[in-house]
């Protein structure tokens, strides 16, 4: 097997952690320095929102042992809380044996709604839209020269009559290919440009032109599998559990919010839209009418158990904070990510490794018991352990029951013979 310099990340300190990743996906010294940095400064800050006192940081980490469509990646994740990357790792592992794990984007289509009141002919609102749809799509194409040099644009128009309380209203929904971008500028653009042409061809009167963040049209799907033994858990407990997801909301709730832990983490890393790419799964995830796990399992006879996750994209690698943030481009580099469908299959990757983390974990011995010793390991590291000592430190540190730097830096002393 050839060498793979991610194998033991873990395992090293930070500054050799920087080196591999340097070397890993050809950072300059200015992309290593901005690692330590934060990557955003004060002006850019200014630049971004309103008010700004200062710069909030949080930790940006690497999830590795993760084979996308036949290739090793290394994942960023920026994220709060413990055990996160480390779960993804591990569920990457897991099924670097069987292939890793297959993504491919199924449609990517932007939502723009239009909604139109006052009409007393819906049928023959929908008719005229229909009979004028090549000049509505031309409106909305020439906002965005770009886009369309770029081979993006308006691609269809769709209306439906809707009950509001007690009344109709006409709703229209413009399809955009918005290529690189997560779109919702020129989603929205292309709706209010769209929506005075489509008053006079109703003799209607547009009351909300605006993106969806449904978006049930721009959708990625991934798969892997696992063997049992190297899960080291009865793979129907597994699909239990998943079961119990299926049919109560209140469970199906932490599910999703499991399979976001990993997905809002990428986001973060690469300076997208977390509430839109938050509002779009879990309102996905009620297509149904009622919550619905983003993922779904099944098993064979031989003990192998079969993932998938669907979940939408709203994505960008251009565009807002993906373009302004400089960890957000040194990330897209580490990632080797080109486009916002490329992306979109690291998303839903990572999606699922971290669902089946959380599955794995919550059928065997709970999910505490692995929190704390990941809390354990990284106290050791805080606090200064390398190599094989933080694992002895943090097995030590579990025993105590005690997880504080101070105790692990008299527990390395101790080991040092200091
Ligand atoms: C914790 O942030 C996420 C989990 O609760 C997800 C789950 O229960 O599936 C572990």
């Amino acid at each position: 097997m050839t060498e793979r310099p991610l194998e033991s990340f873990y395992k090293v300190e930070m500054g050799k952690r920087r080196e591999i990743i340097g070397t890993w996906a050809g950072l300059d010294r200015a992309e290593l320095d901005m690692l330590n940095k934060g990557g955003l400064d004060e002006r850019t800050a200014e630049n971004m929102v309103e008010n700004v006192i200062g710069i909030f940081s949080l930790p940006l980490g690497i999830a590795t042992n993760i084979v996308l469509n036949g290739q090793e990646i290394a994942v960023p994740m920026v994220t709060e809380e413990t055990s996160v990357i480390a779960a993804a790792s591990n569920a990457g592992k897991m099924c670097m044996e069987t292939g890793g794990v297959r993504a491919q984007v199924q449609e990517s289509l932007t939502i723009g709604q239009i909604y139109i009141d006052g009409l007393t002919d819906y049928q023959d609102a929908i008719s005229q839209i229909e009979k004028n749809k090549t000049r509505l799509l031309d409106i909305a194409n020439s906002q965005d020269e770009y886009l369309i040099k770029l081979g993006g644009g308006a691609r269809d128009i769709e209306s439906r009559v809707t009950e509001l309380d007690d009344t109709l209203i006409l709703r229209v929904h413009i399809l955009v290919d918005t290529k690189d971008a997560m779109g919702a500028n020129v989603v929205n653009t292309m709706s209010e440009a769209i929506s005075k042409k489509l008053e006079q061809i109703t003799s209607g009167n547009a009351v909300l032109c605006i993106v969806s963040n449904l978006s049930d049209r721009r959708l990625v799907r991934a798969t892997a599998s696992w063997n049992e033994e190297t899960l080291g858990v009865d793979v129907e407990k597994i699909i239990k559990v998943w079961n119990i997801a299926k049919s109560d909301p209140y469970r199906c709730a932490t599910h999703n919010k499991g399979v976001m832990n990993g997905m809002t983490a990428v986001a973060i890393a690469t300076g997208n839209d977390t509430r839109a790419l938050e509002a779009a799964a879990h309102s996905y995830s009620f297509r149904d009418g009622k919550p619905c796990p983003l993922t779904k399992y099944r098993s064979d006879e031989k003990g192998v158990l079969y993932g998938e996750i669907t979940v939408p994209f709203p994505l960008g690698v251009f565009g807002g904070a993906t373009t302004v943030h400089p960890l957000a481009r040194v990330n897209r580099k580490i990632l080797k990510v080109e486009t916002a469908k490329e992306l979109g299959e690291v998303m839903a990757a990572v999606g699922l490794l971290q669902n089946l983390a959380a599955l794995r974990a919550l059928s065997k011995e709970g999910i505490q018991k692995g929190h704390m010793r990941l809390h354990a390991k990284n106290t050791a590291i805080s606090a200064g352990a390398v190599g094989d000592e933080v694992e002895r430190v943090a097995s030590l540190l579990t025993n105590m029951k005690k997880f504080d730097t101070d105790t692990a830096k008299n527990i390395i002393a101790k080991l040092r013979g200091r």
